[in-house]
């Protein structure tokens, strides 16, 4: 059986196209962090994930490991697991066995990166039940009736809930809650710990992050035909205490101007495009979060250091 897959909307390039220009030409300029993910964006940042300094990755995976068969006691009963942000599907592959999962439901911005995953996937489990989504869910998460009506649950790990702001994690989390259609939730959320560690997971010696900050100027070149220099730029990472979160910037090294048909933009030496936010979670923050979007029987695993923390609960 070949997996059933399906495609919510195509990205149109002219829309890209604007909104990149929109965030170039605001006060604070701003390049969203889905533009760090373009094929090489998607290689480096897989590469970060296997330095010494990035430890969201392998504590998470620790996490799972260990308290795999209890999370699965303590879920509700689903039909189906729907993984938001697949990717290579490798994570949720890891809980097929202990989750007993019958019906896996693939959702990524496209369902390109989903086809190669879900052909071996097919091969390693032939019966599961396979779907791929392409859908840009942080808009809205809309997801089709193919998906089915019963109770889902809902995989959202890697602490990518740490790419929205409070009040955005709030609006996306009702939806989730509304998705799960009586099922459950099952999160991975990146905790606040002393800033040193934090600074050196997104500022690494080796300059993995750096490479895949200023990665995105190449994207952006190809996406909005500008002509960004990437000699011109250098990455910084600090956290913000005040907003409990790792803030991505790219700084212009001298004075450049930064041209793209029918514009263009100047920018002093020191002059930073705002590129990725990543909030950190207090445990009991999160679930006071959990509860307000509508959840119930809010449960939490974390490492000895209480890097990092997987949240399960009911919709
Ligand atoms: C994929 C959003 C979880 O915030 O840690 C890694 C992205 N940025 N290093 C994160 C990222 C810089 C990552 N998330």
């Amino acid at each position: 059986m070949t997996p059933q897959l399906i495609q919510i909307h195509h990205a149109d390039p002219a829309a890209i196209r604007a909104e990149l220009i929109a965030g170039l030409s605001a006060p604070v300029a701003t390049i969203s962090p889905k533009y760090l993910y373009d094929a090489l964006g998607a290689r480096l940042f897989a590469a970060i994930t296997e330095l010494p300094e990035y430890y969201p990755t392998r504590t998470e995976a620790a996490i799972f490991a260990a308290h795999a068969e209890e999370m699965a006691r303590r879920l509700p009963a689903f039909d189906t697991f729907v993984d938001l942000g697949a990717g290579n599907c490798e994570k949720a592959a890891r809980l097929f066995a202990p989750f007993q999962v019958k019906r896996y439901v693939a959702v990524d911005i496209s369902v390109d990166y989903l086809r190669d995953s879900l052909d071996i996937l097919r091969r390693q489990h032939p019966h599961l039940a396979l779907m791929g989504i392409g859908l840009d869910f942080s808009a809205a998460l809309q997801l089709p009736a193919e998906v089915g009506s019963g109770p889902r649950l809902m995989f959202y790990p890697g602490s990518s809930i740490g790419n929205f702001t409070p009040d955005e994690a709030l609006a996306f989390l009702r939806q989730v809650h509304a998705a799960a259609q009586g099922g459950g939730l099952l999160i991975g959320v990146d905790l606040v710990k002393p800033v040193a560690v934090l600074e050196a997971a997104y500022d690494d010696p080796l300059q993995v992050t750096a490479a895949f900050n200023r990665n995105m100027l190449r994207h952006v070149c190809r996406l909005a035909s500008a002509d960004f220099s990437l000699a011109d730029w250098r990455h910084v990472a600090f956290f913000n205490s005040v907003a409990s979160r790792i803030e991505m910037h790219l700084e212009a090294v001298r004075d450049v101007t930064v041209r793209w048909p029918e514009g263009e933009r100047h920018f002093a030496a020191g002059a930073r495009i705002h590129t990725e936010n990543s909030y950190k979670w207090r445990i009991e923050d999160f679930a006071a979060l959990l509860e307000t979007a509508g959840f119930r029987a809010i449960r939490h695993w974390a490492d000895a250091q209480d890097w990092f923390a997987v949240f399960s609960a009911q919709s």
